[in-house]
């Protein structure tokens, strides 16, 4: 029998740690977090998705706002909106949830959100800094997985790591946090021949899927590490994973449930994000103010 992996305790011990540097934060500086959430049209799951963001905003003490724009929002009008959120002193994050409707241009407007408010951290440029190892913003999804793996204590140093998925949200990143922890990465998708084979030899396997029962006791090695980032709904219309939970979780050594795994690790790890950005535009507001303390006062000796 595996060890379930206990994504919501896990995601409020992370929230009590931001809450808690939040708290700090404005004490410090007098600086309350802010994250502005855009939401477009009117897709459930996202609605749902955002709600969320939101509680958890509330949570941890940070001020949210939530801009929610009509299914007919021009892209002009979404990159106006982002334009004045980046110039926005109290909102330190931005949001835009995704997918967006289909006449927007979804990297155009991603890529218009200041990498220093790229809490998603989806921007090229921050995607980049993923890439080489530097970031400040994690991949919230793939972040959260992490977090989740290191809460078994299982080693990632040397260990054959399969991500099954290579979407740019979580595929990619998620093998690029594995490789930077020493693991060694095999990306699976669509086209993968032999996947049974390839994912069968996994010591970590995290399927991002999207496919509820995609991932079979056959495809998973005796006691290895199974994260299921899929969110899916069953005949029944019930909420539920890639993994074949019933079938696989005696076999796996530790395993992630759908709902309460990765899914509240995203929401946490979007949080720290957040907190990241008010700490670093706290000190940049605060630096700035006392420069101009100084050369006000140059003036002031001059006149
Ligand atoms: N849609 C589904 N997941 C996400 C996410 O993590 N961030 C954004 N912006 N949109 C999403």
């Amino acid at each position: 029998m595996a060890n379930l992996i206990n994504g919501k305790e896990i995601a409020a011990q992370v929230k009590a740690e931001v809450a808690k540097d939040a708290e700090k934060l404005a004490e410090k500086f007098g600086a309350t977090p802010g994250l502005a959430v855009v939401i477009v049209g009117d897709d459930p799951a996202s609605k749902i998705y955002v709600r969320n963001k939101k509680k958890a905003c509330e949570e941890v003490g940070f001020y949210s706002e939530e801009i929610a724009l009509p299914e007919k929002t021009s892209q002009k009008e979404l990159l106006n909106l982002i334009d004045t959120l980046n110039k926005r002193v109290d909102i330190d994050g931005i949001l835009v949830q995704l997918p967006l409707p289909k006449h927007l241009n979804e990297k155009t407007i991603i890529g218009a959100i200041s990498p220093k408010k790229d809490v998603d951290a989806f921007s090229p440029f921050n995607v980049g800094r993923v890439m080489i190892g530097e970031y400040r913003f994690s991949p919230c999804t793939p972040a959260g997985v992490m977090e989740l793996i290191k809460s078994t204590g299982v080693e990632i140093a040397g260990k054959n790591c399969v991500v099954i998925g290579r979407s740019n949200i979580v595929g990619k990143p998620m093998a690029m946090m594995l490789l930077h922890e020493s693991g060694t990465v095999t990306v699976c998708h669509s086209k993968t021949q032999n996947l049974q084979e390839i994912t069968s030899k996994a010591d970590i396997l995290v399927s991002a899927v999207g496919k509820a029962n995609f991932v079979t006791a056959d495809m998973v090695k005796e006691g290895a590490v199974v994260i299921d980032v899929g969110m899916n709904h069953d005949e029944e219309g019930n909420l539920c994973g890639d993994v074949k939970f019933d079938e696989v979780e005696p076999k796996a050594g530790y395993i992630t449930p759908v709902p309460g795994g990765v899914g509240p690790m995203t929401i946490a790890m979007l949080m720290k994000n957040t907190l990241t950005a008010a700490m670093i535009n706290a000190s940049v507001v605060n630096r700035a103010a006392k420069v101009n303390k100084k050369s006000n006062a140059g003036t002031e000796n001059k006149k």
